[in-house]
This record gives C-alpha cells, sequence and structure tokens, in this order.
C-alpha cells in the first residue's frame, strides 16, 4: 500500500514547522525535530499515544509535544507523549554534554531537572518515565506513533520489540529508527528487515540518522517472539543484512554495507571483513569523509587493533 502525505520530506517545506523546535538542546538534528514536529501536528489521528523512547534533555518530547498541542486531535483521549528514560548520566559522553550545555553532572547525575526545564512549555501534554527502559511497560493503549532512540543495546532492542510492538496500530502506527543510519547497532537494521512484510520506509534518511516507516500489518506474535529472542545464527544475520542491502539504494545501501561491516566484526570474521573494507575503499564514491565512509576507518582501526593483540594460546 503506497502511502501518501509523508514522503517527500513535507516537514522541510518552508514555514510549514516552527522555529521553536530549534529551541531544546538535544541530540537530534533540525530535520529530525521537523519531522516529529510534523508527525503529531499533521499525520496524527488520535488513535493512540505517542512514545517518546529515550528523551534524554527533551528535545524530542519537546517537538512531539508542540505538534500534538496544534493537532486537531489534541484533545483525543490517547493525545499525550510517553518519555522514556533513565534521565541520569550514563556514561562520560552524557555528563560531558549535560555539563556543556546546561549544569555540571558527573556519571549518574540526575538531570531530570533539566528534561522538566525543557519541555516546560508543553508538561500537560507529557508523561514522563524515568528510569530503565528495561523495566517499563507500554502506556496503558495502542501506539500511534513510536519514535525509538532507546534501542541502544540488543537486549534495550528486545524489550521494545516484546512489548511495544504488539501495541502499534496496523495501517496507522508510525516508526521512527533514530539509530538506523550508522551501523553500530546492526540489530536495528536485523529487526526492521525481518519485519519488512509489516512495514513500508516512508522516508528512508531523515538527516541526521533515522528512517520512517509505517507498521502496514500486524505481525504474527511468533516473529515478534522470534525477534525478541534473537537467537539468529551468524549466518541468517548476514543474510537479513545481505537482504537489506539488496533492497537499499545509494547512501543508506552503502551504510547497510558498513554495518554488515561491523556485523562480520562482532562475529569475529576478520578476514572477510577486511576484504569487505577493501570493498568499500575502492568504490568511486569512498570519499573518507562522509559518515558511512569515516565509520568504514574507524572500523579498519578496529579490526587492525585486534588483530595485533596477542591471540591467547589454545589450551
Ligand atoms: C541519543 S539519546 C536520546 C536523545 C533524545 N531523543 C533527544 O531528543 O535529544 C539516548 C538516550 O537513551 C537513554 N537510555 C539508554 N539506556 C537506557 C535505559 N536502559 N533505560 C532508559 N533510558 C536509557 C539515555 O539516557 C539517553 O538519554
Amino acid at each position: 500500500m503506497a502511502m501518501t502525505g509523508l514522503t517527500g520530506k513535507p516537514w522541510s517545506a518552508p514555514g510549514v514547522v516552527p522555529e521553536e523546535v530549534r529551541f531544546p538542546r538535544g541530540m537530534l538534528g533540525l530535520e529530525e525535530r521537523q519531522m516529529l514536529f510534523y508527525l503529531t501536528r499533521v499525520a496524527y489521528r488520535g488513535e493512540g499515544y505517542v512514545v517518546d523512547a529515550g528523551a534524554y534533555a527533551g528535545a524530542s518530547a519537546y517537538c512531539l509535544a508542540a505538534g500534538l498541542a496544534r493537532s486537531p486531535h489534541s484533545e483525543a483521549r490517547f493525545a499525550r507523549v510517553h518519555s522514556y528514560d533513565l534521565f541520569r548520566a550514563l556514561d562520560q559522553y552524557v555528563a560531558d554534554a549535560i555539563t556543556k550545555d546546561f549544569k555540571p553532572i558527573g556519571i549518574g547525575g540526575d538531570y531530570f531537572d533539566v528534561f522538566e526545564f525543557q519541555t516546560g512549555h508543553y508538561r500537560e501534554r507529557i508523561h514522563a518515565h524515568p528510569g530503565d527502559f528495561l523495566e517499563h511497560a507500554p502506556p496503558d493503549g495502542p501506539i500511534e506513533i513510536l519514535f525509538i532512540d532507546v534501542a541502544k543495546t540488543q537486549t534495550l532492542n528486545s524489550h521494545l520489540v516484546r512489548n511495544f510492538l504488539p501495541r502499534l496500530i496496523p495501517g496507522r502506527s508510525l516508526i521512527v529508527q533514530q539509530d538506523y543510519y550508522h551501523a553500530w547497532h546492526p540489530f536495528t537494521q536485523v529487526t526492521m528487515e525481518i519485519l519488512r512484510d509489516h512495514v513500508e520506509v516512508l522516508d528512508p534518511l531523515i538527516a541526521n540518522q533515522s528512517r520512517l516507516y509505517r507498521l502496514t500489518s500486524a505481525p504474527p506474535p511468533d516473529l515478534i517472539a522470534e525477534i525478541a529472542e534473537y537467537a539468529y545464527p551468524a549466518e541468517k544475520l548476514l543474510a537479513t543484512l545481505d537482504s537489506a542491502i539488496e533492497r537499499d539504494a545509494g547512501l543508506t545501501r552503502a551504510m547497510l554495507e558498513v554495518t554488515k561491516l561491523w556485523q562480520l566484526v562482532l562475529l569475529n570474521r576478520f578476514d572477510d571483513s577486511n576484504n569487505l573494507i577493501a570493498r568499500l575503499r575502492a568504490r568511486p564514491d569512498f570519499d573518507g569523509k562522509q559518515l558511512w565512509c569515516r565509520q568504514t576507518e574507524q572500523i579498519a582501526e578496529n579490526v587492525s587493533a585486534r588483530l595485533k593483540k596477542p591471540q591467547l594460546a589454545a589450551s
């Protein structure tokens, strides 16, 4: 089913999205902010909740809530943004980011006050769920928009697939995979490829890293359980990534190849990794500057470092 209305980047047209989406500091690009606003402002039908899975300092929550506030369905029963996050600095990267933009904080420090400050204007529309995502259930009802920016480990991805995906509305719900366009979480691309008969891609790349889908049909419970268990053998993981590569084009196809490269490294297949690095570097569009080229070089360094480490003697 080809859907119209969300293809062709309507959120990027001048005047469509207010400048206020630039206001909150956070980890999203401008186009991602515009897209989130547009989804709740224009595409939302009031049939389910809006889930902001991975809220950090509130930029995604702000954009989703700002759009919702202007939606014709803003008074619908489910018209709420449910934001999930630890709201604690998980690592030095987050601690440094909060320190730079808001207040001094160390690893483990609480920054829920920052989230509340940044999203205060729309506080009536946002329900925050602080704490470990693994311990949270989805909101009690259908989910119409699922923004995923928390699935940073395979365990988190499994929790999301097992508990949140079954709440989506076939033919209606929208899914944003914020980590699609980088190589570091191959389980994201594997998950979406295994779900391919149940989703359609509405926008393959929303800068900086997102991909937008619509759920077209309900994945059967045994498929959800299989993905959540994620007990796939190496050959299945690689074949699934090959299938995703085959069906893609351009920049995102190149990044899927780099994702496969990282999957090969995770499987300790260093000869195959080196062969793929050589093939990627030989491409005429390999300029060393685009994200997929830079990540190829990062992975190449990683492979060299691993190969230089003394091997453990066999017992
Ligand atoms: C890339 S950031 C989200 C950025 C955010 N969407 C924005 O608009 O700026 C990813 C978030 O995932 C959260 N996170 C990682 N593991 C988590 C867990 N186990 N439970 C809850 N949140 C987690 C981190 O705290 C971090 O804020």
